[in-house]
């Protein structure tokens, strides 16, 4: 199988440009980040204050079935049996999905599904730490960024279009927050791996960006 992997900090425009390219190669598109929101979303639901209750965490995972279907060629997240997708995109899960990603049993948790999922498919897989980590194997790594300031105007536009109210300073401050922390982390942390190809798109548009992925996965891939 043909693992990429794409790692990057948030709002770079991993996901949307990883599910274009992956369309046009004809590739799984898999978003990792949703799996953490998942779980986050899970823990905040049953009230968990995730920093402190490590033990009624690791009772949560052992009662957690997460499956991804594929529906109209988008990835769904089933947490036990229910579609929660359109639940996992707000600021609050956010911030919860980046303070869950910093605990190992979780991590471990997670990169079982994510490696047996690479194992079956031709995949472009997103994340943090895929390249370094999940598929140090990966046939094409690329750590796609963009300037802080950037990263938040298109994040802010994201939520904007999906009904989310919140204010650029808000937004600016949580991508912040969450750059640190999965940077900083002790495991796994966010980090280019020292094979990935760097791939600025701060002044790229959507189509720019997808040819620029495309160009660096054909010249590796040929
Ligand atoms: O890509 P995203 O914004 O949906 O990811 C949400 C959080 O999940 C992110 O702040 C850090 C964590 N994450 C991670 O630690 N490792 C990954 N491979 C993917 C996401």
């Amino acid at each position: 199988m043909i693992n990429i992997a794409i790692d990057g900090p948030s709002g770079a425009g991993k996901s949307s440009i990883a599910k274009k390219v992956s369309e046009r190669l004809g590739f799984l598109y898999i978003d990792t980040g949703a799996m953490f929101r998942s779980l986050a979303y899970k823990a905040l639901t049953l009230g968990i204050d995730i920093p402190n209750e490590h033990s009624r965490l690791r009772e949560m995972l052992s009662q957690t079935h997460l499956t991804i279907e594929r529906i109209d060629g988008s990835q769904h997240m089933i947490l036990d049996g229910c579609d929660i997708t359109d639940k996992i995109r707000t600021p609050e899960v956010s911030k919860a999905a980046s303070d869950i990603a910093v605990i190992d049993f979780i991590r471990t948790w997670l990169l079982n599904l994510e490696r047996s999922l690479a194992k079956q498919n031709n995949c472009i897989m997103d994340g943090r730490d895929i390249g370094t980590h999940v598929l140090p194997d990966a046939k094409v790594k690329i750590f796609l960024t963009a300037s802080a300031e950037v990263r938040a105007e298109r994040r802010l536009k994201e939520l904007k279009e999906k009904g989310i109210e919140t204010t650029f300073s808000e937004v600016l401050a949580e991508m912040k927050y969450r750059d640190k922390q999965d940077s900083e982390r002790k495991i796994a942390p966010l980090k280019k791996a020292d094979d990935a190809h760097l791939a600025d798109t701060s002044d790229k548009n959507f189509e720019e960006s997808v040819e620029l992925i495309l160009d660096i996965i054909k010249t590796e891939i040929k």
